[in-house]
């Protein structure tokens, strides 16, 4: 799957209806950016609405979880209506929250409140089909324990391997001349629980695993699947070739979906369910995090 990345400005209608129109092509799952913009504000709702022009055959609307709960007094929150909102706008099966905590804590203008995020998950869970996604830094066996408790239906781990959000923010943080926020994003650049750890970490929790942080290639895919993922997902992986067109779009999921089947067939798997049962070994770090 492609995971959320964009809209709530112009050039975004382009990058998500490149996206889309490939995600149909391919028959690929795909995810919106956060819809913030769009709900709470009004900015550019086309942006985000272009995907349900194509045929894309899952499609996840976003929201942060930062924004389900007041930052301040009197701010407006998501809450179940705004949450259905969001899916409405690009017709979604799936309502995606996003913890990206170690981001709004490097972002100079950060909304770093957290108090109250996980009873407002299940108040949303509780009406809607929800899944929650990191944003780089991982999830926990312990915390996805936390969220299915309040009946969150899926998770997309988006570990640590792939685009940094402390490393973006760090240079944000760096151009506005906000140098505390500047040296706590070199700090944290690589924290968070590696991918294929997080996967494993889920495994035992029995819901739909989305593996995504740092999946560049089909044989990620495989690797991701073999570890116990329902799907894979990329955004970094993709973003250059969206902003660039559709044919570029296509060509480099095309180039995954193609590796994928190279590493079925060479493992002689016919089906993803027998991918799934395939034998793996892990070495170095990936192989420590495991054993402890
Ligand atoms: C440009 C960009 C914007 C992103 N915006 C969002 C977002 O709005 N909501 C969200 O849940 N994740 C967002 N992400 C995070 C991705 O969905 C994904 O979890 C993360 O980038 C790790 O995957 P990757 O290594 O393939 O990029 C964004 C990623 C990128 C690269």
């Amino acid at each position: 799957m492609i995971t959320g990345m964009t809209g709530g400005f112009p050039d975004a209608v382009k990058i998500n209806d490149h996206l889309a129109h490939a995600a149909a092509e391919l028959g690929l799952a795909m995810g919106v950016g956060s819809t913030r913009a769009a709900i709470l504000r009004g900015q550019y709702p086309e942006s985000y609405s272009c995907v349900g022009r194509h045929a894309v055959p899952l499609k996840l609307s976003n929201i942060g979880a930062p924004q389900i709960i007041p930052q301040a007094p009197g701010d407006r929150v998501v809450g179940v209506d705004e949450a259905r909102s969001a899916m409405d706008l690009i017709g979604a099966d799936v309502l995606a929250i996003h913890l990206n905590f170690l981001q709004e804590m490097v972002q100079p203008e950060g909304d770093r409140k957290a108090r109250g995020c996980l009873e407002q998950i299940g108040v949303l869970a509780r009406k809607l089909p929800v899944l929650v996604k990191e944003t780089g830094a991982g999830l926990s066996r312990d915390v996805g324990e936390r969220l299915k408790a309040k009946g969150v239906r899926a998770f997309d781990v988006s570990g640590t391997g792939g685009t940094s959000f402390a490393a973006v923010e760090h240079h944000r943080a760096r151009a506005q001349g906000a140098e505390r926020e500047a040296r706590l994003g070199k700090t944290f650049w690589d924290w968070g629980i590696p991918s294929p750890v997080s996967v494993r970490e889920l495994t035992p929790l029995g819901l739909p695993i989305v593996a995504s942080g740092g999946v560049r290639s089909g044989l990620d895919v495989a690797r991701a699947v073999a570890l116990g993922a329902t799907a894979a997902g990329t955004a970094g992986g993709v973003l250059k070739a969206a902003a660039a067109g559709y044919p570029e779009t296509l060509a480099e999921l095309s180039q995954l979906v193609h590796e994928f089947k190279v590493a079925m067939f060479l493992t002689g798997c016919r089906t993803v369910e027998e991918l799934r049962r395939a034998r793996w070994v892990v070495t170095g770090e990936t192989r420590q995090w495991l054993s402890t």
